[in-house]
């Protein structure tokens, strides 16, 4: 990656990939070269083009009209995708695991291929790593454990910990796209946020990292003999846990001092990647108790 700019959410960080995919395009193509491909039960972000780049039909209510412009395919399904990405499309845009959409791991030979194929088409091959970003799966960004080299990589949450920042990373492909007046934010980059992010980012290092692989597997095998476990999907810590009603499995767990997530039917499990032994432990206990 060449450039960043800086912003203050993940949603901010997808619109300006958005933005930079048809900028990218008009330049070289001129009009009529603006659709987006994402994937079915993406999760892109809250604004009404993030809404629309989402691949979910529940989230496409209300506050019509959506910006145009967007291709939903199945996950994991090349055909679908060759079939999409036609003269039209500038960019694809995919969540390497689907968070939102339920905790769903992209196959690595369909991130190669669809990789291979926005080449060929010269289309732009955007990786949103909102949420898989700054070591949530085990390693800096997801995308290393895929083999690929995106033209854009969006990230917020993990890199803020809790202070307002988005960020959106691009190769020298178009690292020139976008230039001073056709993008900007006031509070993008602001010292406070960025100073938080550094602080993220010194205290991002091999051991951490191998500490999350060691602690999802850890997770991962306390879950494998609860009984109502029926499987489970994620890569780190960040997982999916499919059983029967989730979301009063998840109120069983708050009830008991342990803070879960739901995604789609699943349990959706993303603790802190420092956490403890003792806290570990002791949420694994709760966990235990509740499945089983
Ligand atoms: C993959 C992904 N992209 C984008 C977003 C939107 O991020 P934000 O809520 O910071 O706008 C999220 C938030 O859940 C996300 O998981």
């Amino acid at each position: 990656m060449k450039k960043v700019f800086f912003s203050n959410s993940g949603a901010e960080a997808n619109e300006c990939a958005i933005k930079t995919a048809r900028k990218y395009s008009f330049d070289k193509y001129g009009e009529n070269r603006f659709k987006i491909v994402t994937l079915v039960n993406s999760f892109h972000g809250r604004t009404l083009t993030t809404l629309s780049a989402t691949g979910q039909e529940s989230f496409h209510q209300y506050f019509m009209p959506f910006t145009d412009g967007f291709v939903h395919v199945p996950a994991d399904d090349f055909a679908a995708l060759e079939s999409a990405v036609d003269d039209g499309v500038c960019a694809v845009m995919l969540e390497l695991v689907q968070g939102e959409g339920g905790v769903y791991v992209l196959d690595k030979e369909y991130v190669k291929k669809a990789e291979e194929l926005c080449r060929k088409k010269d289309v732009l091959f955007i990786v949103d790593e909102v949420q898989t970003g700054n070591g949530r799966t085990g390693s800096l960004y997801a995308y290393m454990q895929y083999g690929i080299s995106p033209d854009i990589v969006t990230t917020a949450k993990g890199l803020g910990n809790g202070l307002p920042i988005g960020a959106t990373m691009f190769s020298a492909k178009c690292e020139k796209t976008l230039t001073p007046g056709t993008h900007g934010s006031t509070f993008g980059g602001n010292p406070v946020a960025c100073a938080g992010a550094i602080a993220v980012i010194k205290a991002i290092n091999d051991k951490l990292l191998s500490g999350v692989a060691e602690k999802g597997e850890r997770i991962r095998g306390v879950l494998s003999v609860c009984s109502k476990v029926k499987s489970v999907s994620g890569l780190g810590l960040m997982l999916g846990v499919e059983a029967d009603d989730a979301a009063a499995l998840k109120e069983q767990c708050l009830q008991k001092g342990l803070v879960v997530l739901t995604a789609k039917d699943k349990l959706r499990l993303l603790p802190p990647l420092n956490i403890g032994d003792d806290e570990l432990e002791e949420g694994l206990r709760i966990l235990k108790e509740v499945l089983g």
